[in-house]
């Protein structure tokens, strides 16, 4: 265990049996409500329940994603990521970011690229292009980036912590939707493979966050701003769900129900 990751002993007591004196050692894990994990697990509940509202998202949870929006998805994912691994890249010395700084483990630039090679072909790069909403939610991650990297957390936490979460989830819903290879192609964004256990690493993140010498105001700066990349991430599902609109024969590759025990298989 490494030093301050939030595992406190307390009340530690010995007990004497049989002959052998064993060390009975409380773990008191128990967060505190200024901690920011739980200031962010509480202060982004009402926009959590948002996104999982989205039509978009709704819709992606039952299977019924189409292959082009699913790799419009996939493109803007890319900017994000993009911007916010710049950005990361930027402050990973800065104390305010630095114990969260976990490329091998996060960071998607790479499997995107790769994703998106498989979906557009060897000429990717000038197939794609940034979306409105996708702009927005790039060019506010650069400001943040330059301007107050103390608050580049919230934009991690709000990404990241959802990817380890549902992500496995909408992994299978979408090679089953779009009929991808089992191979994994078009879906390296969702597999995290340096991470074995995704539960125990977003143990370590929010120990991390928590370890992050933030006053109050900054804190709640920081819940306010997963507010804002909750809210850009919604601007980005209503645009995809805008195209889906327009698309021709919006009954075709589509509806395929997903397994029922699917969503509640979302266990982190
Ligand atoms: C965490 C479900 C969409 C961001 C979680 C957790 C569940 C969940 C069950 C686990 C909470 C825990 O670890 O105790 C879902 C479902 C979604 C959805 C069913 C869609 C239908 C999203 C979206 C985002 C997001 C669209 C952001 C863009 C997060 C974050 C966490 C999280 C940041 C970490 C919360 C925390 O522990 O502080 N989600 N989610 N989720 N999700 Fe989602």
């Amino acid at each position: 265990m490494m030093p301050g990751e939030n595992i406190e002993e307390s009340g530690k007591d010995s007990v004497v049996s049989n002959g052998a004196v064993y060390e009975e050692r409380e773990v008191d894990d128990v967060l505190s409500p200024e901690d920011l994990s739980e200031m962010l697990a509480a202060g982004t509940k009402e926009s959590h329940d948002k996104a999982e509202n989205a039509p978009f998202v709704k819709d992606f949870l039952r299977g019924r994603i189409r292959r082009e929006i699913f790799k419009l998805g996939a493109v803007a994912l890319y900017y994000t990521y993009t911007a916010m691994e710049e950005e990361i890249e930027r402050n990973k010395d800065h104390p305010q970011f630095a114990p969260l700084y976990f490329p091998a483990e996060l960071h998607r630039h790479q499997s995107l690229g790769r994703d998106l090679q498989y979906f557009y072909g060897e000429d990717w790069e000038r197939s794609i292009s940034c979306s409105p909403a996708t702009q927005r939610y790039v060019a506010r991650i650069h400001e943040v980036g330059a301007s107050e990297p103390e608050l580049l957390v919230a934009h991690a936490y709000t990404r990241y912590m959802g990817d380890l979460s549902g992500g496995q989830v909408l992994r299978k819903v979408a090679q089953r939707a779009l009929k991808l290879p089992p191979t994994g192609e078009g879906l390296n964004f969702y597999l995290f493979d340096a991470i074995h256990n995704a539960k125990t690493f977003k143990q370590l993140y929010r120990s991390r966050m928590n370890e992050l010498d933030l006053d109050t105001a900054t804190k709640e700066r920081v819940v306010a701003e997963a507010n804002r990349a909750f809210q850009f991430n919604l601007e980005v599902f209503a645009e995809l769900e805008e195209v889906r609109k327009t698309l021709p024969d919006d009954s075709a590759d589509e509806a395929i129900p997903a397994h029922g025990d699917m969503q509640g298989d979302i266990s982190k």
